[in-house]
C-alpha cells in the first residue's frame, strides 16, 4: 500500500479522490497541492463535510473519522510531493497545462513513484511522451462522485510498464473500486460512451426537447443525459471532448447548441413528460444507434474488453442494463435495424463489422485468469457483493466444462471480486416473481444446483477461496469445493432464516455429511443465522488453510489445487446418511432483538432431519429443494424478502 499520496489539483473530482484514498488506506499522508491557497482550503472543508456526513450516516466509525483528518497535508509547494509514492494529477482538461505539471513533478519525485492522471480523454501517449521514465504513468480516471462511484478507467498505454497497470489494478480493487483496462484512445472507453450519448442527445434538439430526450432516455439510464449535464456542468466538456475526437472523423462534430446553452430546461429523474410516438421512436433509435455504434467500435478497436464496457456502463454512467445485455435484450433483427438507421441518418459514425452475435456474446461475470495451470475464476458482480444468479452459475459451469478435460490444466480456484465478499448468496432480486408458487421455487432451488451437482462429480479439484462473507448460497458453493482456503477476516453465514426462507440448494444437507462433528454448530448457523467466523471454520476442519489478509490467498488456493489433485471426488463420501444430533429447542431469548420465525424454522429442522437419514446425496438434496419451496410459500418468506428489498426490518412477529 502506498505511505504517502500527493493529488495536484483540489478543483471538485482531486479531493473527492483524496477522500477515498484517505478512507481506503489507513496511515496514507495525502498532499493536496493546488496554485490557489482557496481551493486548497475548499478541498479540505469538502473532505470534512464528507467525515461528518459519514459519521452522521454511520458509514464511518469515529476511527476512521480520526484517520481520515489525520495526515492531511495542503501546499502549493511541489516540493512537499518528493517522498510520495504516488502522485496523481486532477487539474484542469488543458494538454500544455498538464504536461507541465508532469514535468515539475518528475523534476522533484524519485524515478520509481508512480505519476498518474484523471484525465478523461487526453491519451497518455501525449501526456507523458516527453518524461524521462515513462513506464512508471499512466490515466487513472475516476467517475463523479469519486469517493462512492466504483468505476475507475486505467490506461495500458505504450510506454506504461504492465506491472504497473497491474499494481494499480490490484490496489483499486483491494480498496473497493473497480479497475477497468482500457486502451490509450481519445477519450478512451467510457467516456467515448457518455459524451457521445450527450452530444447525441445536443443533435436531437431539432427533434425533440431536453425534457423530452431525458424523458425517453429513462428507460435506459438512471438519469438523462441533459439532467447529468446540468449536474455536471458538461456542456463546455462535450464541446471539448467531441472536439478532440473530430481527430476521427467530422461526425464526432460537437451539437453548436453547447456552444450557447448553460443549464437545460428538462425533467428529473422519475419524472416523464408525454411524448408523441413519432418522437419517441426517432430519439429513442438515436439514443440507442449512439449507444451500439459506440460499443461495436470499442470492442472491435479492443479499446475495451467487451465485460468491462458492459459493466463500467451501468457502474460509472449509470445505464440500467450495460449495452450488451440491452443489444441480447433487443434481438439482433432490432438492433440491427437501429444501427442500419443510424448509419444513413449519421453518416461516418461506426458500425457493426462482424455478426452483432460476436459482440453481445461474452463472459460477463466470470473473470478467468491463468496460474501455475490452474484456472482462477472471479466473480465479479460488485454492485451485488458478487451474488449468484443464472449468470454467475452458467459463467462458472461453462469455464469448468471448457478446461476440465483439458491436461494442462490441474484444477480450479473460484473466489469473489473485490475486499468484502465471496459471494453474498442468492440473487435476491429474482426472488418476489417467484415466492408463493411451490413448484416454482423447487424447480428454481434444482436449477440453482446445476454447478454444486456438477462440482460433486468432477474429478480436477475445485478450491473455493474465501476473500470475505460467503453468505448462503455462497456457502453452498464454497462448501461442495473439494477444498476452502481463506482470509482470517472470512466468514460464512446463512441468512436465509432472516429472509424467512431456507438455503435449499444444499445447506441443509451436505454441511451434516462433510462435517457431522459440526452439526450443533451448522443447526445455530442454519435456524439462527448465527456467523461462522474463519479460524472456528477452520478449527472445525471446515476450511482447510487460513491465510493473513495481507498475504496472497489466491497463491495459497492454487497450492491447495495441487495438494489436492491426486484425491477422489468427495460424492462418493455425501452418499450415506449420517447420525446428527436433534437440535434444541428455541426459548424466545434465543433470538436476541429479532424474532425469527418459528414456522420456517420448524421447516428447516424437519428437513435437515429428513436429509440426513437420507440414502443418496441426490435424494438428500431434493428434500432441500422442497423445503426451500415450503418455505418460500410462507407470509414470512413474503415478509422478509420484501423487507431486504425495501431496505428495512422485517416483522416476523406479524407473520408468524
Ligand atoms: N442479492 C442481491 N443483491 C444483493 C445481495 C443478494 N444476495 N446481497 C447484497 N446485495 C446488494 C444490495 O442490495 C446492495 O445493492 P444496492 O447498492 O443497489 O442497494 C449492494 O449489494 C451492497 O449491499 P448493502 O446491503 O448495501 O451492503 P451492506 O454492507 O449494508 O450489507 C449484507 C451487506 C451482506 C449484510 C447485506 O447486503 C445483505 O444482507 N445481503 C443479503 C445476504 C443474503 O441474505 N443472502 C442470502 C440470499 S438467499
Amino acid at each position: 500500500m502506498p505511505q504517502r499520496i500527493a493529488i495536484v489539483g483540489a478543483g471538485t473530482i482531486g479531493p473527492d479522490i483524496g477522500y477515498y484514498l484517505k478512507s481506503a488506506i489507513p496511515d496514507l499522508t495525502l498532499v493536496l497541492v493546488d496554485v490557489a491557497p482557496a481551493a486548497l482550503e475548499r478541498a479540505v472543508a469538502r473532505i470534512e463535510g464528507y467525515v461528518e456526513k459519514g459519521l452522521a450516516r454511520r458509514k464511518l466509525t469515529e476511527q476512521q473519522a480520526v484517520q481520515v483528518r489525520r495526515n492531511l497535508v495542503t501546499t502549493q509547494d511541489y516540493a512537499a510531493m518528493a517522498e510520495c509514492d504516488w502522485v496523481l494529477e486532477a487539474a484542469t482538461e488543458n494538454l500544455e497545462l498538464k504536461r507541465k505539471i508532469f514535468r515539475d513533478i518528475e523534476a522533484v519525485v524519485r524515478p520509481d513513484a508512480l505519476i498518474t492522471s484523471n484525465t478523461s480523454s487526453l491519451p497518455a501517449s501525449r501526456l507523458f511522451g516527453d518524461l524521462t521514465h515513462k513506464q512508471r504513468t499512466t490515466v487513472t480516471h475516476f467517475f463523479a462522485p469519486a469517493f462512492r462511484n466504483p468505476a475507475v478507467e486505467v490506461v495500458d498505454w505504450e510506454h506504461g510498464d504492465p506491472e504497473v497497470l497491474d499494481y494499480l489494478r490490484w490496489l483499486f480493487c483491494t480498496t473497493g473500486k473497480v479497475p477497468l483496462v482500457t486502451a490509450d484512445a481519445l477519450c478512451f472507453m467510457l467516456d467515448r460512451v457518455f459524451d457521445n450519448w450527450c452530444n447525441e442527445a445536443g443533435h436531437l434538439l431539432d427533434r425533440a426537447s431536453a425534457s423530452e430526450v431525458d424523458s425517453v432516455a429513462a428507460d435506459y439510464v438512471h438519469a438523462g443525459p441533459f439532467f447529468v449535464l446540468n449536474l455536471a456542468r458538461g456542456n463546455p466538456i462535450i464541446v471539448e471532448t467531441n472536439t478532440l475526437q473530430m481527430e476521427e472523423g467530422a461526425h464526432y462534430r460537437p451539437a453548436p447548441i453547447f456552444g450557447s446553452v448553460d443549464v437545460w430546461k428538462t425533467t428529473a429523474p422519475g419524472e416523464r413528460v408525454t411524448v408523441t410516438p413519432d418522437t419517441e421512436t426517432a430519439v429513442r433509435d438515436r439514443l440507442l444507434g449512439i449507444l451500439f455504434s459506440q460499443t461495436v467500435d470499442i470492442l472491435d478497436r479492443d479499446i475495451g474488453s467487451p465485460a468491462d464496457l458492459n459493466l463500467g456502463c451501468r457502474l460509472a454512467l449509470g445505464f440500467k442494463q450495460g449495452p450488451l445485455d440491452l443489444m441480447r435484450s433487443l434481438g439482433d433483427a432490432e438492433v440491427g435495424r437501429i444501427l442500419e438507421r443510424f448509419a444513413r441518418e449519421r453518416p461516418g459514425m461506426p458500425t457493426a463489422a462482424r455478426d452483432l452475435a460476436a459482440y453481445r456474446e461474452c463472459r460477463r461475470v466470470v473473470l478467468v485468469d491463468g496460474l501455475d495451470g490452474v484456472k482462477v475464476l472471479t466473480i465479479r458482480r460488485p454492485q451485488a457483493l458478487n451474488a449468484l444468479d443464472d449468470e454467475v452459475t452458467d459463467e462458472l459451469l461453462g469455464v469448468i466444462r471448457q478446461f476440465e478435460h483439458d491436461p494442462a490444466v490441474r484444477g480450479f480456484v473460484v473466489v469473489g471480486y473485490g475486499p468484502r465478499a465471496f459471494c453474498a448468496g442468492a440473487d435476491i432480486g429474482r426472488f418476489p416473481e417467484m415466492l408463493g408458487s411451490l413448484n416454482d421455487c423447487v424447480q428454481y432451488s434444482r436449477d440453482c444446483s446445476r454447478l454444486l451437482v456438477h462440482l460433486d462429480r468432477m474429478t480436477k479439484p475445485v478450491v473455493a477461496a474465501l476473500n470475505g462473507m460467503a453468505l448462503g448460497g455462497g456457502v453452498e458453493l464454497a462448501l461442495r469445493c473439494r477444498g476452502i482456503v481463506a482470509t482470517r477476516d472470512a466468514w460464512l453465514q446463512f441468512p436465509e432464516v432472516t429472509l424467512g426462507i431456507a438455503p435449499g440448494i444444499g445447506g441443509m444437507v451436505v454441511p451434516y455429511r462433510r462435517w457431522p462433528q459440526a452439526a450443533s454448530v451448522f443447526h445455530d448457523m442454519l435456524r439462527l443465522g448465527r456467523k461462522l467466523d474463519a479460524t472456528r471454520a477452520h478449527a472445525l476442519g471446515v476450511i482447510d488453510a487460513l491465510v493473513d489478509p495481507q498475504d496472497d490467498l489466491i497463491a495459497s488456493a492454487v497450492s491447495r489445487v495441487g495438494e489436492l489433485a491426486d484425491t477422489a471426488s468427495s460424492a462418493a463420501d455425501l452418499d450415506g446418511p449420517v447420525e446428527i444430533p436433534a437440535p434444541p429447542e428455541l426459548d424466545d431469548g434465543a433470538f436476541g432483538k429479532r424474532p425469527l420465525s418459528r414456522e420456517v424454522i420448524g421447516i428447516i429442522d424437519r428437513a435437515v432431519a429428513a436429509a440426513a437419514k437420507a440414502d443418496g446425496l441426490e435424494a438428500a438434496l431434493e428434500i432441500g429443494y422442497a423445503a426451500f419451496g415450503a418455505t418460500a410459500c410462507t407470509e414470512a418468506a413474503r415478509e422478509g424478502v420484501t423487507a431486504f428489498l425495501e431496505k428495512r426490518r422485517p416483522d416476523f412477529a406479524r407473520t408468524g
